[in-house]
């Protein structure tokens, strides 16, 4: 029985099927088991959201555990919002011990996969991946003695603890251990380099850093420990490392500051009790790109990220935890599996893999490697082995599927899947339909969630068994959101119209600030339009009032997913020896959505050469990390500027995109440059 309505026929041309009035709505069998079952009930409870906000979000909040009530639901002083105040919790008491005192502690909690499939003699070939699952006993246990070990290494309540791993259960053991003691982690994408570790170590002052001697991935083993010890070169802040063993890789150990993992949790306690904190307590930091070279480390507290991101995920992603029934068999009993493939680095892993995931006592699956090891399958594969029910990705990796060809996907049984989640950039109509159909067998709803690191958790996202969704639209705002799409005077703009995407009340997960930069915080999120958070983004709200996302307003590019600073890459660019001066702008790109494209002029007598270029795109990608290379990099004698000397880059997209260049340019310098950029290949 197909579960979705107007579903288009094969054989329907691709004019159609890319029609934006088309509506996909959930069939009635799904909306009948949903939490949210109609757009009636979505619309109620919205609309109580917004109009009491304090009684709303107080009923969720008693759904979790506190030691101690808050005195107050909020606190808005614009720009700061105080959640829960007075309040004291634990956000690691609520995503393991909870489920223990429930009875559940014999429940999977965690279930992970590592990358590499070995025989019987642990080389890599045929054979079954390596796979742990973790109860929520086990997890408390691992989390307790790694808690107790970072207080034997002198960690304390507030203390900034970097973490830097691959994708294995020790990473979510390492960050639920900061928050079961007090001390904020600041975890860093694995992806990143060197110098990207120094930066946000020494923003966050942190005097620690966890790590790995590596981490599985496409089969080879990436360098953790090796990039941490060439950051550690360029700071003296960080006394002690430590390492846990996962490749076997050979790794320098320094004397005194380095420790094994297993050396330090061999003796510790398996006994640590979770620390009372106040909701308002700095829970992390992450560190996410902004329109200045910079990155901002922004700040989550305890008790409003908590609430938050634990609504969000049942309710997105339609949760449902396995039932007290011996069933095991019954679909119904036993609940759902989830999983979402980003990397506990970004944001999606922070909210939507661990803390939002786990207080809803549904299974969260973490796999350490590539979708294309050691076969382009590899998901499909993990979708049949774990019986994945819900499952959450980004347009970037579906564009890469659906270039892969669907015979990856028909090898396997995928028919577990219930809803398809898609975050971090716009998706556009063509991969949302082939979502639809290949993956979903056009009977799972699709939620595309539009959020941010600085929102902590979904904004705007369609609700499984109630939005009817349209192909490339994030539909409507949560409970608790007030969005707006406006021009620069605050004004809500008409129907279609484009404009500046705000919202205009707090939330609960809404980012603290941005650690040691008072002013940036206000700059950049609430002074464009007075009295409301400015999220960077334009939008348009269509005649059904679903949102649609136009992309960034500012200079930051959304490649793959990832939140880019264009001058991040231009000073990268520019501290090359070769490099006089840089300018980045993003282009359309069929995999990324977007590439980087990059222009630079080079210091006087250099020669233009292609072994220079590619020597210039992979000192960008040293220096930043491999998602940070550029796409396509041209040299110029000098970059297209306004008479006031400003970049014009408006210019640079048109080029980069191969377009026609459109607008005006009387005001360009030298228009000579134009031209000569014009004629050049990549
Ligand atoms: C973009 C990722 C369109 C947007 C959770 C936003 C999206 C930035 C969507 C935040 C979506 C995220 N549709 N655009 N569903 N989701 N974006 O901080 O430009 O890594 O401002 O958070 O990604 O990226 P960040």
């Amino acid at each position: 029985m197909s579960q979705t309505q107007g579903s288009t026929e094969s054989g329907s041309t691709m004019e159609s099927i890319l029609d934006e009035h088309r509506h996909f709505k959930p069939s009635k069998a799904f909306s009948s088991n949903a939490h949210i079952k109609s757009m009636a009930e979505y619309e109620k409870m919205h609309k109580r959201s917004v109009d009491d906000p304090e009684g709303f979000w107080a009923d969720v909040a008693s759904e979790l555990h506190w030691f101690k009530k808050w005195e107050e639901v909020l606190d808005w002083r614009l720009p700061d919002a105080k959640w829960f105040v007075g309040g004291t919790t634990n956000i690691c008491y609520n995503c393991i011990d909870r489920q223990i005192d429930a009875g559940l502690g014999n429940h999977t909690a965690i279930v992970w996969e590592g990358e590499p499939i070995v025989d019987e003699d642990g080389h890599h070939a045929g054979g079954e991946p390596e796979v742990r699952k973790l109860s929520y006993y086990d997890l408390r246990r691992e989390v307790s003695r790694f808690a107790n070990a970072l207080k034997g290494l002198g960690v304390q309540k507030g203390d900034v603890v970097t973490i830097y791993m691959p994708m294995v259960p020790e990473l979510a053991i390492a960050m639920l251990a900061c928050a079961r003691i007090g001390a904020v982690h600041s975890i860093i994408f694995g992806g990143f380099s060197a110098s990207a570790i120094r930066d946000r170590v020494e923003d966050g002052k942190s005097k620690i850093v966890i790590t790995a001697d590596g981490g599985w991935r496409r089969g080879k083993v990436v360098p953790l420990k090796d990039n941490v010890d060439e950051a550690l070169t360029l700071t003296d802040l960080v006394d002690t490392v430590v390492v846990l063993e996962r490749c076997q890789n050979d790794i320098h150990m320094v004397d005194g500051r380095d420790h094994w993992w297993s050396d330090l949790t061999a003796t510790a306690s398996e006994h640590c009790p979770a620390e009372e904190m106040y909701s308002e307590d700095l829970l992390f930091i992450l560190y996410t790109s902004g329109s200045t070279g910079k990155p901002k480390g922004i700040m989550h507290t305890t008790g409003g990220y908590m609430v938050y991101t634990y609504l969000t995920s049942r309710y997105t992603f339609d949760l449902h935890p396995r039932q007290l029934c011996d069933e095991e068999l019954n679909e119904q009993c036993r609940g759902d599996m989830y999983w979402c493939t980003a990397d506990i680095g970004w944001i999606t892993g922070h909210s939507y893999i661990i803390y939002g995931l786990l207080p809803n006592r549904v299974p969260t699956l973490m796999y350490e490697g590539a979708p294309d090891f050691p076969e382009k399958d590899r998901f499909w594969d993990i979708i049949e082995r774990h019986k994945v029910t819900k499952f959450y990705t980004a347009p970037t990796a579906i564009r890469a599927f659906m270039k892969w060809g669907r015979e990856w996907i028909d090898k396997h049984d995928i028919s577990s899947l219930k809803v398809l989640g898609t975050v971090g950039e716009p998706i556009n109509p063509e991969a949302w339909m082939w979502y639809h159909k290949v993956i979903g067998n056009e009977k799972c709803p699709i939620v595309d969630t539009w959020w941010q690191t600085e929102t902590g958790g979904h904004m705007l996202t369609p609700l499984p068994g109630a939005t009817t969704t349209t192909p490339g639209s994030c539909t409507k705002p949560f409970f608790g959101i007030d969005a707006a799409v406006v021009n620069s005077e605050g004004e809500e703009v008409g129907e279609n119209e484009g404009g500046i995407l705000v919202i205009r009340k707090p939330w609960p997960s809404m980012l603290r600030g941005i650690y040691g930069n008072r002013e940036r915080f206000i700059e950049t999120y609430w002074s464009k339009i007075e009295g409301f958070y400015t999220a960077g983004d334009g939008a348009r709200k269509d005649e059904n009032g679903n949102f649609w996302i136009m992309g960034r307003i500012d200079d930051v590019i959304v490649v793959a997913g990832h939140n880019l600073g264009t001058m991040e890459v231009e000073s990268a660019l520019v501290s090359h020896d070769a490099v006089a001066e840089a300018a980045v702008v993003g282009f359309p790109h069929e995999i990324k959505g977007t590439g980087i494209a990059a222009f630079a002029t080079l210091v006087g007598g250099i020669e233009e050469t292609d072994k220079l270029k590619a020597e210039i795109r992979d000192h960008v990608a040293k220096e930043l990390g491999p998602i940070s290379k550029p796409d396509k990099l041209r040299f110029t004698p000098a970059l297209p500027k306004t008479r006031s000397g400003k970049i014009m880059r408006r210019l640079l997209r048109d080029i980069a995109a191969g377009r026609e260049i459109t607008g005006d340019v009387t005001t360009l310098e030298d228009k000579g440059i134009v031209e000569k950029l014009q004629k050049q290949t990549d």
